[in-house]
């Protein structure tokens, strides 16, 4: 008799948060000017690991389970903009495979870190090298799977079972919720697996269904589909959506309009999501809304239309909901002063400094250094006046010998000889601060406005070269 497989484990069944994943709320967008259009979107952040990729990755495993490509002990190895590696590294877990993935470097700490703590090993690679370079992601990730024994190369970008997922489950909810009535959806694509799969569902369902492309400035697919020219692919900070290739999976056919949608407009509409309905999306999410808006108010007559909340927002605290990283990176425009208050990134006067008391120990003053993530604190006292900078070298001369020295108070180890510059001080007496090897203390009088750092002249040269 030949040997049958043995029975699925009741001794170790599967966690049961993978049941989790699909079956996503639908709920309709009231606080946005939706011309004569209704909009739902679809909570794709409520998957487990927070976004629609938790979908693919179940699907992709299991089909490779069931056709031999993975097998006990194997490893998942995939190129991810790191969405897809959560989930990977979510079911690869739960199921007992090895997860490796070769993520970007523009991605979001949140998101590494968030597959680090899942298990999954991590190469980081360049964000800014495309097809064919040699630490370009895809690249990497195809040759490590081609050294690595009883490795699965997921390749969502190629892979069947990525656009069946939402041929088979993301559709036929949306289908269900919208009660059979939606006359247009939204997408981005990243694999194109979400917009090739329901492109295919609803082909069948309702063929008038209108497939709308949203799609970051800089990616290559919406001149594609204007003008049908394969052009450079640009770069943008919006993350897992856009692409500087076609995917062998895409079926762009049923895209009836698309719309570039610049970072600037993506983070924008994301915070007013945020604000006016409350709802929590990441940074793609922004762009998919800001089209979905847009192709909304251009109708004429009234359209029930669908997109998504693609992932969290969670994941980007640190950046597109954080005012220093959109200020930083020219996002949010301040209003400019024409001199040095222009650079300062934390302004006192508005709290934004984080600063120690003299009185305070260093021990207190590291702690905050770290959790702020700068390496100096100017030292402020009670009436509000600078009294000195405290950087970590100051810090450790004190320390090193004796690390009892962290009880030892702020100002017997500040700094306190200041380097202080007034608004209108040039370029060329910041960098003679810098060049004394310090940080530079800007001064209104006797008001303390702010501190300019090295990184932050660097930020602002950037943006005047933007
Ligand atoms: C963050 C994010 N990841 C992935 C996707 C889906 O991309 P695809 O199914 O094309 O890979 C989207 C789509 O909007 C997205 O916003």
């Amino acid at each position: 008799m030949p040997a049958l497989a043995p029975p699925p484990s009741t001794e170790h069944p599967l966690p049961a948060v993978l049941s989790l994943i699909g079956n996503t709320p639908l709920v309709e967008i009231t606080r946005l000017d939706t011309g004569p259009c209704q909009l739902f979107v679809k909570l794709e952040n409520q998957n487990p690991t927070g976004s629609i990729k938790d979908r693919v990755a179940l699907a992709m495993i299991e089909a490779a389970e069931r056709d031999g490509r993975l097998q006990p002990g194997g490893t998942v190895i995939e190129a991810t903009a790191g969405n897809t590696g959560l989930g990977l590294a979510l079911v690869a877990a739960a199921k007992g495979y090895r997860a490796l993935l070769v993520i970007p470097d523009k991605m979001s700490q949140e998101k590494i870190s968030h597959v680090r703590a899942l298990g999954a090993e991590v190469r980081l690679t360049r964000s800014d090298v495309g097809r064919g370079h040699p630490e370009y992601y895809q690249d990497i990730a195809a040759r490590l799977a081609t050294e690595i024994p009883g490795a699965f190369y997921v390749n969502q970008f190629s892979n069947p079972a990525n656009p069946l997922a939402h041929e088979t489950s993301t559709g036929p909810e949306i289908w269900d919720q919208t009660g059979h009535d939606v006359d247009a959806i939204v997408c981005g694509v990243g694999s194109s697996g979400t917009l090739s799969g329901l492109s295919r569902f609803f082909e069948r369902t309702q063929p008038d269904l209108e497939m709308v492309l949203a799609d970051p400035d800089g990616s290559i697919l919406t001149p594609f589909l204007k003008n049908g020219v394969l052009g450079q692919a640009g770069s943008w900070a919006v993350e897992g959506i856009g692409e500087d290739f076609i995917p062998d999976i895409a079926d762009l056919s049923r895209v009836k309009a698309a719309y570039t949608i610049t970072d600037e407009e993506s983070f924008a509409v994301a915070r007013e999501l945020l604000r006016k309905e409350g709802i929590l999306g990441g940074s793609s999410t922004g762009t998919l809304l800001a089209a979905a808006l847009r192709y909304c108010r251009e109708q004429t007559r009234p359209k029930r239309v669908v997109t998504f909340i693609c992932d969290s927002g969670n994941k980007y605290l640190s950046k597109m909901y954080n005012d220093f990283w959109m200020a930083e990176q020219g996002f949010i425009r301040r209003t400019t002063q024409g001199d040095l208050r222009d650079l300062i990134l934390h302004r006192y006067e508005a709290g934004e400094v984080i600063s120690i008391g003299p009185d305070d120990t260093l021990g207190t003053a590291f702690k905050r250094m770290r959790g702020a993530d700068v390496s100096q604190l100017p030292v402020v006292d009670s009436g509000g006046h600078v009294v000195g900078i405290l950087d970590e070298s100051d810090i450790l001369v004190k320390v090193h010998a004796d690390t009892d020295h962290f009880r030892a108070l702020v100002h017997s180890a500040m700094t306190d000889r200041l380097e202080t510059l007034s608004p209108s001080s040039g370029i060329d007496d910041l960098l003679g601060v810098f060049d004394r090897g310090r940080v530079a203390i800007v001064m209104d009088a006797d008001r303390f406005l702010g501190l300019i750092t090295r990184s932050d002249l660097l930020s602002y040269l950037r943006l005047q070269f933007a």
